[in-house]
């Protein structure tokens, strides 16, 4: 018999447990494979921890969240160890080598893609799925995770809106997505949010406010603004901008010092941003004379159960990838292509960030139904 690994990497997201199930069962109904889950991502592969995956297991976790494997955002080339930052790699292949796999299916989102890619140059059969709630890895139409967030996020928007509606408010409602504004545009759209701040589109405060101005000119006392948790403010992006340029700059020339130099002015301005929603409140209560609140969803927005959509995503993401080990393909990011799937190499994978790009019909259709976008 053939022998897979499974394991789960990065922020926890709602269809994992659907996509372990799926390879699973996919794998033993097959007769020809044997799988085994390592804990807690990378960790539990590198400290060798390992889950027994049969059918008693995988018969009751289609509906739940999280994931039975567990997970942690540990890099095999950067792991803590004890009190130090090593190199596991080596310990890693060597793992791998013991249980005699034939292939490892490591299910994550843009960070685990490179870590798994760094482990298929070792020569290991790497085979990955993209999952995340942000919906940011390149190669893919989308991610599973991301439908059930923005159901959760587009709830909270809809009870958003009665009570900010009652109080005449304005409510900011923070939503995650790391660097990409999928999740906010998506959940914004739908829950007709009155202002929508994302990434892709740095914004003013002095237009946010305006269009709130217009709303109450229109006899309209209340607004939603629905922010990605990386939106930035005009001003801020140009700094932003400038500390990337002077990097990758530096960089080109090799003038190593200079860029790490950059690197930390870089990182020092963007823990500054952090609390960019909490200011954006009182800036928007300032310019209106709105009393204003402010609701961070946080990590609302991946607990509990995946909806159906995330659910049909993943085991078809799931059965197909061992479909694909079964023909033999390996050191492939199984994507989703229209209704189908599709194998990509992990190095036409990396590196590649999937943001909303300015002309995409959810920027569109946001602008034709009035939605104020901050530029
Ligand atoms: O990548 C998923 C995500 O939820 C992002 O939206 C968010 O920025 C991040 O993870 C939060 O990470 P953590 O759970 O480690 O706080």
């Amino acid at each position: 018999k053939k022998h897979i690994g499974i394991l789960t990497a990065g922020g926890d997201s709602p269809g994992l447990n659907a996509a372990i199930r799926a390879i699973g069962k996919t794998a033993l109904g097959s007769g020809r494979i044997q799988i085994v889950g390592f804990r807690d991502g990378f960790r539990g592969l590198m400290e060798n921890r390992t889950m027994r995956l049969d059918w008693n297991v995988l018969a009751s976790i289609l509906t739940q969240g999280g994931t039975i494997l567990g997970t942690s955002r540990d890099k095999p080339h950067k792991m803590p160890v004890g009190n130090e930052v090593m190199d596991m790699t080596q310990v890693i292949c060597d793992n791998y080598r013991r249980h005699n796999l034939d292939a490892l299916i490591c299910i994550g989102g843009g960070g685990t893609q490179k870590n798994a890619y760094r482990l298929a140059q070792q020569g290991l059969n790497i085979l990955t799925l993209p999952k995340t709630i942000d919906n940011d890895v390149g190669m893919t139409d989308v991610t599973f995770g991301f439908h059930t967030a923005m159901e959760i996020a587009t709830e909270a928007i809809d009870r958003l809106h009665s009570t900010a509606h009652s109080h005449h408010r304005i409510i900011v409602v923070e939503i995650m997505g790391h660097n990409a504004g999928w999740l906010a545009l998506g959940a914004g759209l739908a829950g007709g949010a009155d202002v929508i701040l994302i990434p892709e589109i740095p914004y003013d405060p002095i237009k946010v406010a305006q269009a709130i101005r217009e709303r109450q000119q229109r006899g309209t006392n209340f607004s939603i603004v629905a922010v990605a948790e990386g939106a930035v403010s005009v001003d801020e992006y140009k700094i932003l901008k400038r500390l990337r340029d002077q990097k990758a700059k530096a960089k080109e020339n090799g003038d190593n010092k200079k860029a790490k130099q950059f690197s930390e002015e870089l990182k020092s301005f963007e823990s500054t941003l952090t609390n960019n929603t909490v200011r954006l409140t009182s800036q928007l209560e300032e310019l209106t004379g709105l009393e204003s609140r402010l609701t961070i969803l946080g990590h609302l927005q991946r607990g509990g159960t995946p909806s159906a959509a995330d659910r049909v995503l993943a085991t078809k993401l799931g059965s197909a990838c061992v479909e694909y080990f079964e023909e033999g393909i390996r050191g492939c990011m199984i994507s989703v292509r229209g209704q189908g799937t599709e194998p990509i190499p992990l190095e036409e994978v990396i590196g590649k960030r999937h943001v909303v790009p300015a002309d995409h019909c959810w920027i569109r259709a946001a602008r034709n139904v009035n939605t104020c976008l901050g530029d």
